[in-house]
């Protein structure tokens, strides 16, 4: 019967083809072999993010009169509801930090060269959709930390010339953060964020399997000398320990720091004095706060690093077509260096924002645990694709 059930279905949906393919699809074994399990995590998270997001769906209620009492609610009568939301905290901040950790190592291995453009250019917009699921979603338990956070951050869209006044307005909702705000955030984070999401994870997803894993150029030699391994079982197996060890941290995680929650919004309260935006926009904040009040030619100085913020964010997109030294060689010493100084730049201004080394310490730690992991699985003989 079940041989009966599989055959009817692959007449409708052609699964040996699924199959025929996954089961030649291979993974290239040299000394950096453990940076591709870095994408397969950030999709772990991406999936408990959706799983655990659904089910605050059915409590949450996005209006300023009710949404801090309905997260109250969650947390305090629907079983094991807090559970869920430190859960979706948690492991929104972990997808960020390991999909920066994943477009820090392909960037290294300059793994966006030809024919890899565009697999870069859409994991760089999953990156930016992955923050503005960030900041919509830090408005949504509608605490006074939010709120403010939300106003400074609006405010900063404000400063841009031509089109600030109506980026505010736009992000807004109206001149003010309100209720109006909110709606519209939960609107961008249930709806419009996770459907653009889905549709250019699905391609970078593609992408990946159509143009199979990049070999870094300086591993070519070795690669060649070495069984590539096979996804099915090897590869997937090892990705799922790690999923499995990931769920293990994330829980922990969870029950033992469980998310806060602070007060409700007082939109009369004066303002925070310490208000800080999400750890990964914290480097941007610092910047602009080191900005000097004036103006020039009409445009507020703190337009400018606004400005160049931008203008990165494109760069950082437009890579592969601009990095001709690795199009051709697959080294570029200039652009890794580039990298190096604008990584230094990221983690000293959110050091400085924290007034604390702990940013340091985290990077310092992660790097030094994917090294050694590096090293262990270097040493693996891989016999039979294994
Ligand atoms: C939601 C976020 C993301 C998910 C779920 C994701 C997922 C994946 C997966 C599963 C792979 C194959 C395994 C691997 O190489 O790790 C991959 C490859 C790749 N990703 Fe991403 N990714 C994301 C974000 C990014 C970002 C932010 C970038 C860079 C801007 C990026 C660029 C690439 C490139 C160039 C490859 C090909 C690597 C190679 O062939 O060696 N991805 N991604």
């Amino acid at each position: 019967m079940f041989a009966r059930a599989r055959s009817w279905l692959d007449d409708r949906l052609g699964l040996s083809t699924i199959t025929e393919f996954a089961s030649h699809k291979t993974v290239p074994v040299h000394r950096y072999s453990v940076f591709y399990y870095l994408g397969g995590m950030t999709l772990f998270f991406f999936l408990v993010q959706v799983c655990t997001g659904v089910m605050l769906m059915l409590y949450y209620r996005p209006s300023a009169n009710e949404a801090f009492e309905s997260v109250e609610f969650i947390m305090t009568v629907v079983p094991f509801g807090w559970l869920i939301r430190s859960i979706h905290s948690w492991s929104a901040n972990l997808m960020v930090f390991f999909a920066v950790a994943h477009m820090v190592s392909v960037f290294f291995m300059k793994a966006y060269r030809a024919p890899r453009e565009l697999t870069w250019a859409s994991g760089a917009l999953l990156l930016f959709l992955i923050m503005g699921f960030g900041f919509s979603g830090y408005l949504l338990p509608w605490n006074q930390l939010a709120f403010f956070a939300t106003k400074v951050g609006t405010d900063i869209a404000g400063v841009v010339p031509v089109v600030g006044p109506w980026m505010v307005r736009f992000l807004r909702g109206g001149d003010r953060v309100a209720g109006g705000t909110l709606s519209r955030f939960y609107g961008w984070h249930v709806a419009l964020l996770p459907a653009i999401t889905t549709v250019i994870l699905v391609v970078h997803l593609a992408l990946v399997q159509v143009k199979g894993m990049s070999v870094p150029a300086p591993c070519e030699e070795e690669s060649k000398r070495r069984p590539p391994m096979k996804f099915f079982p090897h590869f997937a197996l090892r990705d799922l320990s790690g999923w499995i060890f990931a769920l293990g941290v994330l829980a922990a995680l969870a029950a033992l720091f469980p998310w806060e929650l602070g007060e409700k919004a007082d939109l009369f309260a004066p303002a925070y004095e310490n208000i800080r935006p999400e750890w990964y926009f914290v480097f941007m904040f610092q910047t602009l706060k080191l900005v000097p009040g004036g103006e020039i030619a009409g445009i507020e100085y703190e337009a400018i690093p606004i400005m160049l913020f931008g203008a990165a964010g494109l760069l950082l997109v437009l890579i592969p077509f601009l990095d001709r030294g690795a199009q051709r060689t697959g080294r570029s010493k200039g652009w890794t260096l580039g990298g190096v100084a604008a990584l230094l730049f990221a983690l000293g201004m959110t050091c400085w924002g924290y007034a604390s080394l702990l940013p340091l310490y985290v990077v310092l730690i992660s790097g030094l645990l994917l090294s050694l992991l590096a090293f262990i699985t270097r040493g693996s003989r891989n016999p039979e694709g294994r």
